[in-house]
């Protein structure tokens, strides 16, 4: 699974999150004056659990960088933290409705001479308010040698009293070209595999920011194989194109199909400019009544004069900044649906 081997060990091989990054390596370098209550939110997907674990590694490392950082050369280091004394995983269906602190007391005790240990409590806006009450005053303890990394998309359902004595660190979407960067390596690196750069960017594309998202479909794309994926996951633009050539082609049969690949997308994924130009061209072409936007009613008089230019009309315009209008995509949809049975006539 690329998800699982491909998960960095180190917090130079992490994407993007440059602040919580920084953070986690400072604490590392002077962990016995840092807050031992860290909150680790943001979207799933984005590298949460993985640097919790590079944390507790980087903790440990006898060796460590200048910057923080885990050396990765060294027993410790090699070795699998996620089976280590340093780390454990709880998950909150486990932990969530604990309310005894001398219970959990037990369950987090470490042996502080050892080392550092982190302790990750995930989804952890999942715990009840009794047990993060309970967990508070646990927190307040301090217990010696521990680090409670809370991991979270929602950090609005922690206790306030939680969150104002715990450090917040936010994990944010990762770019497209953060992903793009990622992909890249990971092919060349990991999967020693020479991947198309069209792919890399659908794949980026339609990840929407979750990296781990771009992972699993990167696999998907080892198992269909180019040809079946593609067809799988055309971006948008390249839909509306073929969207476009049924239209004039008069193919009500390919157009169902795509409408119905289209309508898999959200309305954030269809929002660029030239999309939404597509949009306006093609509710235009089939009521030539629907605006009186003059822009608009110029276009389709031109466009009309050179039908069969139509792509090559609308790749002109894709970068013009005219049309921004909000057309609601789905009820667009339902309307281009009833004018498809006219089309068929
Ligand atoms: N910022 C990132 N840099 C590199 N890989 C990442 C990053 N975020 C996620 N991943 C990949 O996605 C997988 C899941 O990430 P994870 O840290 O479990 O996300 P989260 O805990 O935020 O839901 C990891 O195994 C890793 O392969
Ligand atoms: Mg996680
Ligand atoms: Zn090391």
């Amino acid at each position: 699974m690329i998800t699982q081997e491909c998960r960095p060990k180190l917090f130079r091989e992490v994407s993007g999150q440059n602040l919580p990054k920084t953070v986690l390596k400072a604490i590392c370098k002077s962990p016995a004056t840092s807050p031992r209550t860290i909150i680790l939110e943001g979207e799933y997907g984005t590298g949460k659990t993985t640097c919790a674990r590079i944390f507790a590694k980087a903790l440990n490392c006898k060796y460590k960088l200048k910057d923080g950082d885990a050396c990765g050369k060294c027993e410790d280091c090699q070795s699998d933290i996620s089976n280590s004394i340093y780390y454990e995983e709880y998950d909150s269906s486990i932990i969530g409705n604990i309310t005894d602190i001398k219970e959990l007391k037990e369950t987090f005790y470490f042996n502080e001479s050892l080392g550092y240990k982190v302790i990750v409590l995930d989804e952890a806006h999942l715990i009840t308010p009794q047990a993060q009450s309970a967990l508070l005053k646990l927190f307040e303890e301090s217990p010696a040698g521990i680090f409670f990394v809370l991991c979270t998309t929602n950090s609005s359902k922690i206790l306030n009293t939680i969150r104002s004595r715990a450090l917040t660190l936010k994990f944010d979407l990762l770019s497209q070209k953060e992903i793009e960067d990622n992909l890249e390596n990971i092919a060349k690196n990991y999967l020693q595999i020479d991947i198309d750069n069209d792919i890399i960017k659908l794949v980026a594309e339609r990840s929407k920011g979750h990296l781990r998202n771009a992972h699993m479909l990167l696999e998907q794309y080892q198992m269909l194989g180019r040809e079946e994926f593609i067809s799988l996951y055309r971006s948008c633009t390249e839909l509306y194109g073929m969207f476009i050539r049924a239209i004039i082609c008069k193919r009500s049969d390919i157009l169902s199909e795509i409408i119905e690949k289209l309508l898999h997308y959200r309305l954030s994924e269809l929002k660029s400019e030239y999309e939404l130009f597509v949009l306006n061209i093609i509710k235009l072409f089939y009521n030539e009544n629907a605006s009186d936007d003059k822009q608009m009613i110029f276009i389709v008089s031109y466009f009309k004069h050179k039908k069969n230019n139509f792509i090559d009309i609308l790749n002109d315009y894709r970068n013009y900044d005219m049309f921004n209008s909000d057309i609601r995509f789905t009820s667009f949809m339902w309307l281009l649906a009833d004018r498809l049975k006219q089309l068929t006539k």
